[in-house]
């Protein structure tokens, strides 16, 4: 019987729901293993890595914040659509101990909204991260017609990912946005750790608002805790929103997939569905 090693780095990693997908999923399967979290203070990141890669103990992991894109050089192999992302969230270890990069997030977040995204013209997303270019890679395959909006703490970070983006080919037209609302929006993404773990009493955008119709689509990649700040706020105006459970339980499933060669039992997924959306959507 085979037996599973996977594992997630990042840092922090009490909000991660993984393990528990994973361990699930071995389960059904009947497979001995094990889904391991590995928390890696940024200034230990390389000398950790290192080590790890030396062991060779995992057969695959998935990466989180704040390291999707400060994998890449330790990777042997990319693969395409990952590459064009710049960001990798999910490691393979080859047969000759070397390691493959994959990134399914950007399909992970587009699975929910795939047919509402026909109808949309414009979107905001505050986040230039890890998160974001995955963000910005599933609306480029999926939704080229629409037109995004970056807001971001740092706008030069914003500026490099629309350049970056546009570099590597991705066909979605981008611009960024100063600080006064210049519309309302189609479709809000929060790809930013604000409304959890430290600041889980703050919403990216105070003045939602002004930037909401009442079809406006609020999408916050956090899934833990359940209802964001702004998705309590969402849900005061009226606007159809989910929390971030339905992508996680999708790049989860492609990653479990590119590890094991089969995909999260559909078993395990009506559990975690439960709590996806608000009562608007
Ligand atoms: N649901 C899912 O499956 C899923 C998948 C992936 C990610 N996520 C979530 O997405 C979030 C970001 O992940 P990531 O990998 O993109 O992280 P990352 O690469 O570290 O990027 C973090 C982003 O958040 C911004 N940020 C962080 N702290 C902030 C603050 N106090 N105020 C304003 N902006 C702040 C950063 O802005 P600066 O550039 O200014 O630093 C950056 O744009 C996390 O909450 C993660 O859990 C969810």
């Amino acid at each position: 019987m085979k037996t599973w090693q996977l594992g997630i780095i990042g840092h922090p990693l009490g909000h991660t729901y993984s393990p528990q997908m994973h361990e699930w999923a071995i389960r059904h399967y009947k497979w001995k293993g094990s889904y391991a979290t590995k928390a890696i203070a940024p200034e230990n990141f390389d000398k950790e890595i290192k080590m790890m890669k030396e062991k060779g103990t995992w057969h695959g992991f998935n990466v989180t914040i704040p390291y999707k894109e400060r994998i890449i050089p330790y990777l042997d192999a990319i693969d395409d659509a990952a590459a064009r992302i710049g960001a990798v969230n999910t490691v393979l270890r080859l047969a000759d101990g070397g390691w493959k990069g994959f990134n399914t997030d950007a399909e992970g977040f587009v699975a929910p909204i795939h047919e509402r995204l026909k109808g949309m013209h414009n979107a905001l997303m505050v986040g230039a991260g890890g998160a974001a270019r995955a963000v910005l890679a599933g609306l480029a395959r999926h939704a080229p017609h629409i037109r995004l909006y970056i807001k971001n703490r740092t706008k030069e970070r914003a500026k490099k990912l629309t350049i970056t983006m546009a570099v590597a080919g991705l066909p979605i037209q981008t611009a960024l946005l100063d600080d006064s609302p210049i519309s309302r929006f189609d479709l809000i993404i929060n790809t930013t750790q604000v409304g959890m773990g430290a600041y889980k009493d703050q919403t990216p955008l105070p003045r939602l608002a002004d930037l909401v119709h009442a079809n406006s689509f609020v999408y916050d990649l956090i899934y833990n805790p359940e209802e964001t700040l702004l998705l309590q706020q969402a849900r005061q105006l009226g606007c159809p929103f989910s929390n971030g459970l339905p992508m996680l339980v999708e790049q989860g499933s492609q990653a479990f997939n590119i590890w094991t060669g089969r995909p999260f039992p559909p078993e395990i997924i009506p559990d975690l569905f439960e709590k996806r959306t608000g009562e608007n959507s």
